[in-house]
């Protein structure tokens, strides 16, 4: 080999050899084999040779380019097959790993346990629930529940008014009328949401929830009533011993009226009468209001707070603690 191709061939094979990308190497190629490449070079300095020599050399330098092309090419392979490599490994999954675990899990709001606490319960009786609007009319909140303007039992309510002639519910017996005009007896609802009233303090809260309930058939009775919400309170407080008491009350809705008061055992022994819930007979006016036949149907409702029940299930003192967000006291009643 003649000592310019030597060193042209030793250089390239240096090159080829540190080449670490195939951005290099195309760079090299080029160096070499471009137009004004050195091998190219090479060649056309055949030209100023004298004749004879010509072939010997021109064997020579077309052997170093097809070794140049053959290095060049192997070396691209292995970059390629190196690249290759190196990706699988950084995308190497190892599935046998051992899964982390939540060193914290939600939990449901005390009010949405207790709530559907107190529905599946109803459910189990047979009771379907239904909703109704927040923003009622005066109509529902009020007048078809025997409550007209002026009436007394208006001031009971602190109401919010919206604009347009709307309120926000104070109760959720609006929902009664509601599902009486769509429907026809036997009916047999209970009707959990949010009602609202003008009232804040450590057992009162401007919005809270209730579960009203409205059984209506053609013989509904009190005795009916009272076994029903008997048995409610006692799988709620999950207590056959809980004491119940009925006492004579008064509600626009219903006649007669009654309210719920109930006794639990505490470290202090009995607490004192504690009173749960609102009920009663429908009031054929009720009925009447909704075109239903009270000569036909008997029907009774009970309306019962769920913040209250909650607050004496999990003996709680503060009502507003249900509602700043202190996730220390949320997260303690579990899923
Ligand atoms: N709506 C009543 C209230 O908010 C609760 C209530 C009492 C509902 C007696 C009833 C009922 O259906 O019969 O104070």
């Amino acid at each position: 080999m003649a000592p310019d191709i030597d060193k042209i061939y030793q250089q390239a094979m240096v090159s080829i050899d540190s080449a670490v990308s195939s951005e290099e190497l195309e760079k090299i190629r080029i160096e070499y084999l471009g137009k004004k490449g050195k091998i190219t070079n090479l060649l056309k300095s055949l030209g100023v040779l004298p004749p004879e020599q010509r072939p010997l050399v021109g064997k020579e330098i077309n052997a170093l380019k097809k070794d140049f092309i053959q290095s060049v090419e192997s070396r691209l392979n292995f970059i390629q097959e190196e690249s290759l490599k190196e990706k699988i490994q950084a995308e190497d999954l190892d599935v046998s790993l051992p899964g982390r675990h939540f060193s914290r899990v939600g939990s449901a709001h005390p009010i949405t346990l207790t709530l559907e606490r107190i529905q599946s319960i109803f459910r189990n009786a047979g009771f379907l629930p239904v909703s109704g609007p927040e923003i009622e009319t005066d109509y529902y909140n009020f007048e078809a529940l025997n409550i007209p303007a002026h009436h007394p039992a208006r001031a009971m309510h602190d109401t919010f008014y919206v604009d347009g002639g709307y309120l926000l519910r104070t109760h959720t017996s609006p929902v009664q009328i509601r599902w009486m005009e769509k429907t026809s007896p036997p009916i047999r609802i209970i009707a959990p949401g949010r009602v609202y009233r003008c009232d804040y303090d450590q057992t009162h809260s401007p919005m809270f929830h209730q579960v009203e309930g409205l059984l209506l058939d053609e013989d509904a009775s009190m005795s009916q009533l009272k076994g029903l919400l008997d048995n409610f309170l006692k799988s709620f407080f999950k207590r056959d011993d809980i004491k119940i008491r009925y006492r004579p009350s008064y509600f626009p809705f219903t006649e007669p009226s009654m309210e719920v008061d109930i006794q639990l055992k505490s470290s202090h022994g009995l607490t004192d009468w504690l009173e749960v819930m609102g009920c009663g007979m429908v009031n054929p006016v009720v009925l009447t209001n909704v075109g239903i036949d009270p000569e036909e149907f008997t029907g009774f409702a009970f309306g019962l707070g769920v913040e209250r029940l909650a607050m004496l299930y999990y003996g709680i003192s503060d009502l507003r603690q249900f509602f700043v967000n202190d996730m220390e006291f949320i997260g303690q009643f579990g899923s």
